[in-house]
C-alpha cells in the first residue's frame, strides 16, 4: 500500500521509520518531511495544510492512506475533506474528523465533553467577555494558582499559569481582549492540579481502542523543569507510577467513556486520541485532550512498539482493530533532545552538524526534528534540531546510550538536559 505521512517534525520522523518498517508499504511519501525522513521515504514539498495539493497529489500517486502527524489539518478538516470528494473518499485518512478534532481544537468542547461523560478532570468556567465578572468572581473562589487556557489552539502557547489573584484577573482581561487573537475570545478557567503528568496514547476505530506504551515528556528548557516552555526536550517511557492498577483507573474512568461518548455523540473518529493526564493522589485526571501524537512522546513510543503500525492503521479505517494485535517491548526508551542555543528564544540555523553516523553507530536511534540538507551536509534549521533515542534494560541504561551519542554529535551551541526522567 502507498502510504502519505503529513508533517515534518521528530513526531513524524519517528512515524515514518515505523511504517517503513511495515511489510505492507510499498512506497511511503512525507509531506514536506525534513532531512531525516528522506531515509524512509520520499519528502514532497506540499504543506501539512494545503488540502488541494494534497488532493491532487494523492491522486495522481494512487495514495491509500494519509496518517496525519500535527493537529492542524484535524481541526482545519482534512478528514471531512477527503470523505466528501467522490474522488479521494476510499483514501483512509488516520485522524479524527473536523468535529472530532475539536477535541483539541476547543479548550471550552473537551471540558463540556468529559462533563457529560463523568469524565475525571478539574473543576472550570468557560468565560468571554459577555460574563467576564462572572470569570472574575470564580477566580477568587480559586486557590492559587491560577489556569487560564485560550479555548482555541495558540501552538502550544495558549495556557497561562498564574501566581497572585491579581495577575490571573488581569491576564484575563488581555486573553479575551485578544492576547492570542480569536483563539482567545473564549477562556476557561481552571482549578489547578497538582501532581505529575503522562501522556496516554490510544488507537481507536471509533468502537474499538488499543492503549500504546505510556510515556512522560519534559516540557521546560531547564533542568529540573524550569525556565520556559519548549515543544519538548526528551521523553521516557514506560512511565514507573502508570502501573496496572493506574492504567486500569484509565481505562475505565477515562478512556472508555471517551471512545464511547465519541461514538454515541455521532462523532466520527479514527485515529489517535492523546490524554494529557496528571496523576493526584494516585488517580488520573485529564489535562487535555490533543488529536495526534504527542511529540517528543512519539520518539520514545514508536521504540517500543513491536508489532506493524501499519496493520493496526488498517483497523482503525476497517473498524476492526480488535482483530489486530499490538505487541509491545518490555524494554525502557529514552529519547533526548539536542537543541540549537538560545532556543526557545532567538536562537541561529544553517549550523553544520557532525558526527550522526558515529552516534548511530552506537546503537542509537536518531530522528530529525530540525535539520535540512545542503551543499555542505546536514544543518540545522530549528530550534529543536534533532531526537537521540535509545533502548535499555531501565530507564538509567537507556539514558546513558543517550548520552553517549549525543556527546558524538556536534553543532555550533548545541544544548540538552541531562536530567531526563529525574522525577520518575
Ligand atoms: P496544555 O496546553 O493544556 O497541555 O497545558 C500546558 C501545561 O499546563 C500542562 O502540561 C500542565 O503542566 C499545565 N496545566 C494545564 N492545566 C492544568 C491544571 N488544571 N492544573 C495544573 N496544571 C495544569
Ligand atoms: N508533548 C506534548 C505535545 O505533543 O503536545
Amino acid at each position: 500500500m502507498k502510504i502519505l505521512l503529513l508533517g515534518s517534525g521528530g513526531r513524524e520522523h519517528a512515524l515514518a521509520w515505523k511504517i517503513a518498517q511495515s511489510k505492507r508499504v510499498e512506497k511511503l511519501y512525507i509531506a514536506p518531511g525534513n532531512a531525516g525522513t528522506e531515509a524512509q521515504g520520499e519528502n514532497v514539498p506540499i504543506k501539512a495544510t494545503d488540502f488541494p495539493a494534497l488532493k491532487a497529489f494523492a491522486l495522481e500517486k494512487g495514495i491509500d492512506m494519509i496518517v496525519v502527524g500535527p493537529e492542524d489539518p484535524l481541526v482545519k478538516g482534512i478528514y471531512d475533506t477527503f470523505k466528501a470528494d467522490e474522488a479521494t473518499r476510499h483514501i483512509a485518512i488516520i485522524g479524527p474528523t473536523a468535529q472530532g478534532a475539536q477535541m483539541e481544537g476547543s479548550k471550552e468542547f473537551a471540558k463540556e465533553f468529559m462533563m457529560r461523560h463523568g469524565i475525571p478532570t478539574a473543576r472550570y468556567k468557560s468565560i468571554t467577555a459577555a460574563n467576564l465578572q462572572e470569570g472574575l468572581d470564580f477566580l477568587a473562589t480559586l486557590k492559587a494558582p491560577y489556569v487560564l487556557k485560550a479555548d482555541g489552539l495558540c501552538a502550544g502557547k495558549g495556557v497561562l499559569i498564574l501566581p497572585t489573584l491579581e495577575e490571573a484577573q488581569k491576564e484575563l482581561k488581555e486573553m479575551l481582549g485578544g492576547m492570542f487573537g480569536s483563539a482567545s475570545a473564549t477562556v476557561v478557567i481552571e482549578e489547578f492540579l497538582s501532581g505529575i503528568e503522562c501522556s496516554v496514547f490510544v488507537m481507536t476505530d471509533g468502537t474499538h481502542y488499543k492503549v500504546l506504551p505510556v510515556a512522560k515528556d519534559y516540557k521546560r528548557i531547564g533542568e529540573g523543569d524550569k525556565g520556559l516552555n519548549t515543544g519538548g526536550m526528551g521523553s521516557v517511557s514506560p512511565v514507573p507510577f502508570a502501573d496496572e492498577r493506574f492504567m486500569e483507573e484509565v481505562r475505565t474512568r477515562i478512556i472508555e467513556p471517551t471512545v464511547n461518548g465519541l461514538k454515541e455523540e455521532g462523532i466520527l473518529y479514527k485515529g489517535f486520541i492523546f490524554l494529557g493526564l496528571i496523576n493526584v493522589e494516585g488517580h488520573p485526571m485529564v489535562i487535555e485532550y490533543n488529536v495526534r501524537m504527542g511529540d517528543p512522546e512519539t520518539e520514545s513510543v514508536m521504540l517500543r512498539i513491536k508489532s506493524d503500525l501499519v496493520d493496526l492503521m488498517e483497523g482503525v479505517d476497517a473498524g476492526d482493530l480488535d482483530q489486530r494485535t499490538l505487541e509491545i517491548d518490555e524494554r525502557t526508551a529514552t529519547c533526548v533532545m539536542l537543541v540549537s542555543g538560545g532556543y526557545p528564544e532567538a536562537y541561529e540555523k544553517g549550523k553544520l552538524m557532525s558526527g550522526l553516523d558515529e552516534a548511530t553507530a552506537t546503537g542509537s536511534i536518531l530522528f530529525h526534528a530540525g535539520t535540512a540538507r545542503n551543499e555542505q551536509g546536514i544543518v540545522t534549521n530549528g530550534g529543536r534540531v534533532i531526537a537521540v533515542c535509545s533502548y535499555g534494560n531501565d530507564k538509567a541504561d537507556a539514558l546513558s546510550h543517550c548520552f553517549k551519542a549525543a556527546q558524538l554529535i556536534d553543532f555550533e551551541k548545541k544544548y540538552f538536559r541531562r536530567d531526563i526522567g529525574f522525577d520518575l
